[in-house]
């Protein structure tokens, strides 16, 4: 092969796999300068995949199974509001305004959601991109379609279980099934009820937090994955698991879930027993055996085949973003900001960035147990690693 052809040959495989062009370290700590080269590489991607792939409605990105194939979130899916969210929060910081006008156009795509009843999972929705939406942008449509969404969501609790019901289907087996991954569907009540005045958000809310804190608990603060109460009674039936490896075990994003839903939940309610119960989480999380030395965690706490298991790197940046706004709350600041760092400090390196565009962050794991998204990049993660990078930001004069 001549040397003209090795060149170009090189230079199209640079192209392809950006990162791949030299092995970044883990730097060895957090700066204000660090916090705001990588936010600024954030922006710059989001931008080309912008210029290169406008918005439309049938490709809102979810995940990345292969070199080649992505995997798109349905307007109804969990995921669907997460790429908007990622959006809005890099405009709110660049006020880059290619960045709005994509945010806008994959918010506008979720408005019929807003309308459901049919899942819990509107939280997820409609809080990470019209609740994004509105706190960079005060349009009325913004606000009353998250309030729209609480009047929603509030159709799914009953006030026998005093609780949310996250699920409608399996009813053979669930009978009123309620998961951890609930507590975060909370914040659109709390906000709701603050932008409408109207307690009844704020009350079922808080109902839920106490049910949840009553049953998904165990006593090292660890949690179950899933609930099932008596649908009639609201008794509890049995705790189990839905994507760990087992009942007992500790699925390393339910833990994190956990520690993020009793922080926000203590931010609307000054519920000293919350506090206590994110940091007895945080304390779970960051002082477990099996947390791998640069926090990046397995995707169960119990997975069998540790140190092999698969690593969930979601689950490490949605606790760091949690942790980020607990330091704000806790007397143990210093403590929750190193933990927190150690997470961004380890995502800084090649093996955790992700080379393609649209994405950012690799390795997270979605859902082992039936084999699906293990170790790729998923939405969530990306979604979540913003949020963390911009609330440490706030820590820097
Ligand atoms: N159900 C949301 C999750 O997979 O974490």
């Amino acid at each position: 092969m001549n040397t003209f052809r090795i060149i170009a040959i090189s230079l199209f495989l640079s192209a392809l796999f950006p990162a791949c062009q030299e092995d970044i370290q883990r730097p060895e700590n957090i700066s204000k300068e660090l916090l705001q080269h990588r936010l600024d590489m954030l922006v710059q991607r989001s931008l080309e995949t912008y210029e290169q792939y406008p918005p439309i409605r049938e490709k809102i990105y979810r995940s990345r199974s292969g070199f080649w194939t992505l995997r798109f979130a349905e307007e109804s899916d969990w995921c669907s509001g997460f790429y908007p969210g990622i959006l809005w929060q890099l405009y709110g910081y660049s006020s880059k305004e290619p960045l709005m006008i994509a945010a806008k156009a994959y918010t506008s795509f979720l408005q019929k959601e807003a309308l459901k009843s049919d899942s819990h999972d509107i939280g997820f929705k409609i809080n990470s991109s019209y609740g994004q939406a509105w706190k960079i942008r005060k349009e009325q449509e913004f606000k009353l379609t998250l309030i729209q969404a609480a009047r929603s969501l509030s159709k799914r609790y009953d006030a026998r279980m005093q609780a949310i019901k996250s699920w409608d289907y399996n009813p053979g087996h669930y009978q009123y099934p309620v998961i951890i991954d609930n507590l975060m569907n909370l914040e659109l009540l709390f906000e709701a009820s603050r932008l409408s005045n109207e307690p009844s958000f704020y009350r079922l809310a808080r109902s839920h937090v106490e049910t949840s804190l009553k049953h998904h608990f165990r006593e090292d603060f660890s949690s179950y994955h899933l609930v099932n109460l008596d649908s009639m009674s609201g008794e509890l039936l049995g705790k189990e698991t839905n994507q760990g490896v087992s009942d007992e075990s500790a699925w390393a994003r339910g833990q994190a879930w956990g520690l993020y839903g009793m922080t926000l939940a203590y931010r609307y309610t000054r519920d000293s027993s919350y506090l206590r119960q994110a940091e007895g989480i945080a304390d779970f999380f960051f002082n477990h055996p099996n947390l791998p030395e640069d926090f990046i965690p397995y995707w169960d706490f119990d997975a069998p085949d540790i140190p092999e298991a698969p690593r969930d790197v979601s689950a490490g940046v949605i606790t760091a973003s949690a942790l980020f706004e607990l330091a704000t709350y806790s007397n143990n600041r210093e403590e929750y900001l190193n933990w927190g760092d150690q997470v961004l400090l380890s995502l800084e390196s090649s093996q955790y960035q992700a080379s393609r565009l649209p994405f950012f962050l690799d390795k997270s794991t979605g859902n082992m147990p039936i084999e699906e998204e293990i170790e790729v990049p998923i939405v969530y993660a990306d979604y979540y690693y913003v949020e963390a990078l911009i609330r440490r930001l706030k820590f820097f004069p």
